[in-house]
C-alpha cells in the first residue's frame, strides 16, 4: 500500500500541437495510504486520464508521480503493483471463477493455501461463493464485473485499487450493497481506493474524501459534509445537491448584501471583494419558513409545493427569482406567501464563481 502523491502533473493528449489543450491541467494532491477517495465530475473532465496515470497506463506530459516518496513517473504499470477494474469487466471466459480470482495471486506466486483462503474470502464477500467453480462465460455481465472487482480486492499487496466507473454495469441495489462491501475492505484491509464516478450519490456513500473535477481542473477536494456545506465554487454547488444550491447575483453595500429588494445581513468584511462579480447561494435545506419579517428573511410566492414522500419541495418566487425550499412531509402550508429565513452563516458568497465567505 502506498501513500501516492502528483507535484505539478498535467496532461495533454497531443503534445505535438502548438498549444496543447489540457485534459488535466497541472496541479499537486497528494491520497493517503488506506484513503477511500472519490473521483467526481461530469463526462470528459479528465477523471479516467488521472486513473490511466496513477496506474502508468499514461505518462504524463509534465510534472512527476511519487509512490511514498518515490518518483515512479516512467515506471511501467505492471511494477506499479496497482488493481484497476474498468468500466465493463475484463475476465478470462475460459476460465473458472475461481481461477480468474486466483489469477492475480497465482501470477506473483503465492502458496495454495493462500490462495485458496483469499479467493474463498473475496468471492464469499461478493457473494460468487455459490459460482465459484462454475465457467465465467456463463454468467451475467453483474457477476463478471464482480470478479473484475474481485481480482483487484485478493491482493493484500497492492499500492492501491482504482475503480473506473466500475458499477455502471451492475443493478442499482446491488451497488448499494457493493459499495458497502467496499468500504468494509477498506476498513478491514486499509486498502487506498480510488473510485471514479459522474454520480455525485455514489460518491458522497462511498468516500471519505471527494475531489471532484471540472473541464482538467479540481475544483475541490473535502468531505461529503464540505462539499454540501461550503462549495467552494459555484460549479460545485450546482454539481452537488439535489436540487442544486440557490444561487443569485447580488451586491454589496454598507456591510449589507443586496437580493432585488431585500438586504441581508452577512459576516463577511466587504473590502476583500475587489468586483461586482458576486453571487450569493443558500441550499434549499438550510432555509426556514416564517409566518412574519424575522432578521435575514424574504417574502415569496408559493409557486408549488411537491410531495417527495421523505420531505417537500417548494418553488417559491420573489423579483422573477425561483428559490426552492426544502421542509419536513409534516409540515402543512397554506399560504399563497410566506417568508423564508436565509440565516446569515448558511449564506455562501461566491465573487467570479469562487467562494469567498
Ligand atoms: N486517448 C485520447 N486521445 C485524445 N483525447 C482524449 C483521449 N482520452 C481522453 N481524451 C480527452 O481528454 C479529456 C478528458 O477525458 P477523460 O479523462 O476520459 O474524462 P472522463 O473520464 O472524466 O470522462 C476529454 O476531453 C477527452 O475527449
Ligand atoms: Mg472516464
Amino acid at each position: 500500500m502506498a501513500k501516492i502523491e502528483f507535484k505539478n502533473v498535467g496532461h495533454s493528449y497531443d503534445q505535438t500541437a502548438k498549444h496543447p489543450v489540457y485534459a488535466l491541467k497541472p496541479f499537486s494532491l497528494s491520497w493517503e495510504d488506506g484513503g477511500r477517495y472519490a473521483l467526481l465530475g461530469p463526462s470528459g473532465c479528465g477523471k479516467t486520464t488521472m486513473l490511466n496515470i496513477i496506474s502508468g497506463l499514461i505518462t504524463p506530459s509534465e510534472g512527476n508521480v511519487f509512490f511514498n516518496d518515490q518518483n515512479i513517473t516512467s515506471v511501467k504499470t505492471e511494477q506499479r503493483n496497482i488493481a484497476q477494474v474498468f468500466q465493463f469487466p475484463v475476465i478470462y471466459n475460459t476460465m473458472s471463477v475461481y481461477d480468474n480470482l486466483a489469477f492475480p495471486l497465482k501470477c506473483r506466486k503465492f502458496s495454495e493455501s493462500h490462495i485458496r483462503k483469499k479467493v474463498n474470502e473475496v468471492a464469499e464477500i461478493l457473494n460468487l461463493s455459490s459460482v465459484i467453480d462454475s465457467g465465467a462465460k456463463r454468467l451475467t455481465a453483474d457477476q463478471k464485473q464482480l470478479i473484475s472487482l474481485g481480482r483487484g480486492l485478493v491482493r493484500e499487496d497492492v499500492a492501491a485499487v482504482l475503480m473506473d466507473e466500475p458499477l455502471t454495469v451492475i443493478d442499482p441495489d446491488l451497488k448499494f450493497k457493493l459499495r458497502r462491501k467496499l468500504k468494509e475492505i477498506n476498513s478491514k484491509y486499509k486498502t487506498t481506493l480510488i473510485y471514479v464516478t459522474h454520480d455525485q450519490n455514489e460518491a458522497m456513500t462511498f468516500a471519505e474524501k471527494i475531489i471532484v473535477m471540472d473541464s482538467g481542473q479540481i475544483v475541490q477536494r473535502g468531505s461529503s459534509k464540505e462539499l454540501f456545506e461550503r462549495p467552494s465554487t459555484t460549479f460545485v454547488a450546482y454539481f452537488i445537491g439535489s436540487p442544486a444550491m440557490n444561487i443569485f447575483n447580488c451586491s454589496i453595500a454598507n456591510n449589507e448584501l443586496i437580493l432585488g429588494k431585500f438586504k441581508l445581513k452577512i459576516d463577511k468584511n466587504p473590502d476583500q471583494i475587489t468586483s461586482n462579480d458576486l453571487k450569493v447561494g443558500i441550499r434549499s435545506e438550510f432555509i426556514d419558513l416564517s409566518d412574519k419579517p424575522k432578521e435575514n428573511s424574504i417574502h415569496v410566492k408559493i409557486k408549488s409545493n411537491e410531495d417527495f414522500g421523505n420531505y417537500k419541495l417548494l418553488t417559491c418566487e420573489f423579483d422573477n427569482l425561483e428559490i426552492k425550499v426544502k421542509i419536513k412531509r409534516e409540515q402543512n402550508v397554506t399560504s399563497e406567501t410566506t417568508y423564508l429565513i436565509l440565516s446569515k452563516n448558511r449564506l455562501c458568497l461566491y465573487e467570479k464563481e469562487k467562494l469567498i465567505n
